[in-house]
């Protein structure tokens, strides 16, 4: 390790101080901090760049006061050890729980594993940093009880998220939470949406929040695939089944046992193939073409159509029961037209994902720009979207804005309808009223445009934070 390490060393037990001392204080790599009471460690805390605290349990009088258990919240990314006599193993190791210590040692420790145990807490630490920035960056959620309900439903602001699926509309909310409830049973789960609204997305989003998560989720196409294709790939089959067939496949319904398989465009299955998929569903037997056993496999099956099912029951293209087996769930996802409010959320987390995927600076989008896709109808829905901003990200000046230049010619061609913001009172209404009107409506207009982001609005208004908190009182604005 390179760079020098701050170690806060909280004892007042005079052989241990001495030896740690000796294992740490002559070593380069770290500034040794002795601290003899816990109120000065927590002082010492929130002055320094601390990487590591080591305390000694002996010294610690109230544990639910303890600086050990505080540094977990108040400093999470500061590595923590624990020693205590042998007397106290039991208070140890309690504490070490609550602060989620690395580890608990009982006295008197050897220099040498002194020198061990701060090398590998420290490298632990080091870890979660650099796997807390690449979640970050590959947006894999991190969240490990997704199922707790937490102020995410509640939109406020900000936007929210059921894994990658990145929403501010209600709309939304009340499918992810829907999904969630489908997540924690066992039933099939149909999909039903237009394409690009993101049915594979919400299918993940399923998988990794149900108790299948450790286990695979594997994807089939149905569209476009002949009744034997499709048949090995999800049954499998033996070798010298049929011509073509040199070795053995195991099929997709086998692979993701324990896990989930997720069936899209499943309008498109034959009849034919329809009785076999609703045998699997009844039974979970699984028979490769030319074996002359079945096989059981335990596989949640999520499907996903962008045709109506229903309609295709109607019309007797689709088999009414198979229809029945795969909704044990239904959801719908709207299109994105039908719930315009997600755009601008939608917008800037791809600006944000490309810019960072090319390495590019890229600030936002203009207003025009947004406004132009807010009132566009994206018949190729979120899709749709991504694939321009992908492209405008592409072509967008470094450090500059993405502006109506970059657009491609369909968005630009959009027609934004005027909003009435500045419209003003009718007539014999004072000066004051009409200024007053129009700058109510400036506030509004921006605070939603900015999710009640106050530090933007104001900024993009001109006005200092407590100058728009005093315009938000006065007018009595509310975040509905
Ligand atoms: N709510 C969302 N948040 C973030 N990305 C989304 C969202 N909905 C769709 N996408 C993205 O749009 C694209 C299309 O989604 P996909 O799940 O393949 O749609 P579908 O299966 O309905 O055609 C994917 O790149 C997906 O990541
Ligand atoms: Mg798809």
């Amino acid at each position: 390790m390179q760079t020098e390490h701050t170690v806060l060393l909280v004892s007042a037990d005079a052989d241990f101080l001495a030896t740690a001392t000796e294992a740490l204080g002559a070593d380069q790599d770290y500034r040794l901090i002795h601290c003899r009471s816990e109120q000065e460690a927590a002082a010492r805390l929130n002055e320094l760049q601390a990487h590591l605290i080591i305390c000694d349990a002996d010294l610690i009088g109230d544990e639910s006061a303890n600086v050990l258990v505080s540094a977990r919240i108040s400093h999470p990314h500061v590595a923590r050890l624990l020693f205590g006599s042998t007397a106290a193993a039991e208070r140890c190791a309690g504490i070490a729980r609550r602060a989620a210590s690395y580890l608990y040692v009982m006295k008197p420790v050897p220099r040498d594993l002194i020198r061990l145990l701060a090398k590998r807490a420290l490298e632990l630490s080091e870890l979660s940093r650099r796997h807390r920035v690449l979640s970050r960056e590959l947006k894999i959620s991190m969240d490990d009880d997704i199922f707790a309900q937490r102020e995410e439903f509640s939109v406020k602001g900000g936007w929210s998220q059921f894994e990658k699926l990145v929403y501010v509309s209600a709309k939304m909310a009340e499918l992810c939470a829907e999904a969630r409830q489908a997540a924690q049973t066992e039933l099939p789960v149909l999909i039903q949406g237009e394409t690009g609204t993101g049915k594979e997305l919400l299918a993940r989003a399923i998988h990794f929040n149900s108790k299948r998560m450790n286990s695979p989720m594997h994807v089939q196409n149905c569209g476009g695939m002949s009744d034997d294709t499709l048949h090995s790939e999800l049954f499998g089959h033996l070798r010298g089944a049929f011509t073509g067939a040199v070795s053995d496949r195991l099929g997709l319904f086998r692979a993701a046992d324990g896990g989930t398989i997720f069936l899209d465009e499943i309008s498109e299955i034959s009849p034919s193939f329809q009785v076999s998929l609703l045998r699997f569903l009844q039974e979970g037997e699984v028979k490769p073409l030319g074996a002359d056993r079945l096989y059981h496999a335990d596989v949640r099956v999520i499907a996903a159509s962008n045709r109506p099912l229903e309609k295709l029951v109607e019309k007797g293209e689709f088999r009414r029961d198979l229809y029945y087996r795969l909704k044990g769930f239904e959801l719908h996802i709207p299109a994105l037209r039908e719930r315009p409010e997600d755009i601008p959320v939608l917008t800037e987390f791809f600006v944000e994902k490309y810019a960072g995927v090319v390495g590019r600076r890229v600030v936002g989008v203009t207003k025009d720009v947004l406004a132009k896709l807010e009132a566009y109808a994206f018949p190729g829905n979120v899709r749709e979207l991504e694939t321009e901003i992908r492209r405008m990200v592409a072509v967008a000046e470094q450090g500059g804005y993405i502006a109506a230049r970059h657009l491609s010619p369909v968005f630009d061609r959009v027609t934004v309808r005027r909003d009435d913001a500045f419209d003003l009172p009718a007539d014999g209404s004072s000066l004051k009223q009409m200024v007053e009107t129009l700058e109510k409506r400036a506030v509004t207009a921006s605070l939603q445009r900015h999710h009640w982001n106050q530090s933007r609005a104001a900024d993009e208004l001109g006005l200092s934070r407590v100058g728009l908190a005093n315009k938000i009182k006065r007018y009595g604005l509310q975040n509905a």
